[in-house]
């Protein structure tokens, strides 16, 4: 696929990851055109604001349930600074967001793609944001739940089944309100939800 963005991002936003920018479809207004008949339009990756939490609900509402955990509005805005955004000619199509859970672990979460634009690099070109955001704050490994086993195998992303933790971690881990990390902990209460995940890891 090609990493050249037939035009520039706009100047004002944040733009780590805008080097894998990729192909994707020329107008996101017309985004009933089936992604492989689009012509090809830049990418760009910034960090999520507010203005963007209805379309980040809208883009997560399509796959949450089984494949990604629900957030509300007000789950949205608290985590807010956490998320990431890929628009394409200023429509937001992909959403990921990057959750420190330790001192050297991180999860990369909720990331999906608008259904139309599947395949076209949008969920790589956010994958490459976070994961350069995560080794900028310091961050030594990065977990993720997935069914995508593929996707995440081709960024470098292992599977593993237990996740070395110390029991101090683990105690910490245990008392933490996020669905996230229970879900990580595989604790009793979401094992429903985690049935058929694969836990992956990337050393950075
Ligand atoms: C996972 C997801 C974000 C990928 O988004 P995407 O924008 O379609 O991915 P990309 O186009 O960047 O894919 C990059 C590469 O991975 C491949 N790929 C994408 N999804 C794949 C899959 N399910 N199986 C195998 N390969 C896959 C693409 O073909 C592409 O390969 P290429 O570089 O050889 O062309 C998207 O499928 C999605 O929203 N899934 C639902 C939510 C989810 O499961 N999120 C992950 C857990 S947080």
């Amino acid at each position: 696929m090609s990493t050249a963005p037939s035009s520039p991002p706009s100047a004002s936003s944040a733009t780590p990851g805008a080097e894998a920018a990729a192909q994707a479809p020329a107008a996101a207004a017309q985004a009933v055109t089936p992604a492989a008949q689009a012509p090809a339009a830049a990418v760009l990756v910034r960090r999520a604001e507010v203005a963007d939490v209805p379309r980040i609900k809208s883009l997560i509402d399509h796959y949450a349930g089984e494949i990604l955990l629900e957030k509300t509005l007000v789950n949205l805005y608290e985590s807010l600074t956490e998320f990431w955004v890929a628009e394409v000619d200023g429509t937001v199509v992909g959403c990921g967001a990057l959750h420190v859970l330790w001192e050297d672990l991180a999860e990369l979460r909720t990331l999906a793609t608008d259904p139309v634009f599947r395949g076209r690099g949008i969920g790589r070109t956010l994958s490459a944001a976070l994961i350069d955001e995560a080794r900028r704050m310091g961050v030594a490994r990065l977990f993720v739940l997935t069914f995508e086993v593929m996707f995440f195998a081709a960024l470098g992303f292992r599977r593993i089944g237990e996740l070395d933790l110390n029991a101090e971690a683990l105690a910490e881990l245990r008392s933490s309100y996020d669905r996230g990390v229970a879900e990580f902990l595989e604790l009793p209460y979401v094992k429903p939800n985690t049935l058929g995940n694969t836990r992956m890891l990337k050393t950075l």
